[in-house]
């Protein structure tokens, strides 16, 4: 059996009363691309957040490449090849789409990014952020000022600034959300194109979309697993349907 890039032994979050997250267990090999799924609240992005290190769990351990990163700083975790976009956008609107790349490649320095630090990236750097711009196909707007993007050219800048960290496992939190159906596609073209050795995990809540893009599917309800297996299964299981399509009869 394949080491697993990312394990997951009975993880939880909770908030109070509340468990967001309820003992998850789960396993991610290497190049896998897995859809976290589920209906609004069930937990999915307080799964990311224990992952990533923005919440620190209540329970369990998180293992990356077998080190255990369960209490980790973000910053370490980023180090080791975890990326992530935000479901909220995060950009500096009035800056460039090239400058702000280039904050995403220096990262904090000394406690808050170096937006007045005017020193040039290394050749190395540039040529990492050229190259994720081009993946993201906004290689043409390096110097537009990201206030004059469309909503879903500042999404695809965002999916760049994480790639210029070049992770090894990149977490997705709905980069779909919000967009136009071309959008969409756009942002699944570029997501399909993406490297087979970039370890994949998206939440998305277009089924036919996530379910296009990726391997595998782990499901969660209030919280907990509930079903994990091949897209095609997904479609038809009947928790599934229960608990993210609504009714047993909708389509
Ligand atoms: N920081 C927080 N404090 C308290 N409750 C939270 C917090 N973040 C999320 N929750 C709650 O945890 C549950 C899971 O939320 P979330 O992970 O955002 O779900 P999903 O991403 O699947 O929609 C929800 O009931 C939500 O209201
Ligand atoms: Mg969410």
């Amino acid at each position: 059996m394949t080491e697993a890039l990312l394990r997951l032994s009975d993880v939880g979050v909770q908030f109070g009363g509340l468990k967001a997250v309820d003992g998850v267990s789960l396993s991610i090999p290497p190049g896998q691309r897995r859809a976290i799924i589920g209906p609004n609240g069930a937990g999915k992005t307080t799964l990311f957040n224990a992952i990533t290190g923005m919440v620190p769990p209540t329970t369990g351990t998180v293992l990356f490449d077998g080190h255990d990163i369960t209490r980790l700083s973000i910053h370490r975790r980023a180090r080791l090849g975890l990326g992530r976009t935000f479901q909220i956008t995060n950009l500096f609107p009035r800056l460039t789409v090239a400058e702000n790349l280039r904050l995403a490649l220096r990262g904090p320095v000394g406690g808050k990014f170096a937006i007045f630090a005017a020193d040039r990236l290394t050749p190395e750097q540039a040529t990492r952020a050229e190259h994720a711009l081009a993946v993201c196909r906004m290689d043409r707007m390096a110097s537009a000022k990201v206030a004059d993007l469309s909503y879903g050219e500042q999404r695809q800048l965002e999916l760049a600034m994480a790639l210029t960290a070049s992770p090894r496992l990149l977490f997705l939190d709905e980069p779909a959300a919000g967009l136009s159906p071309a959008e969409r596609g756009i942002v699944a073209t570029i997501i399909r194109d993406l490297p087979r050795t970039l370890t994949l995990v998206l939440i998305e809540h277009d089924m036919d979309l996530v379910l296009s893009l990726v391997d595998y599917v782990t499901c969660l309800n209030q919280g907990r697993l509930l079903t994990e297996a091949a897209p095609e299964a997904i479609r038809s299981d009947p928790d599934v349907r229960r608990v993210y399509l609504g009714t047993p009869h909708h389509a």
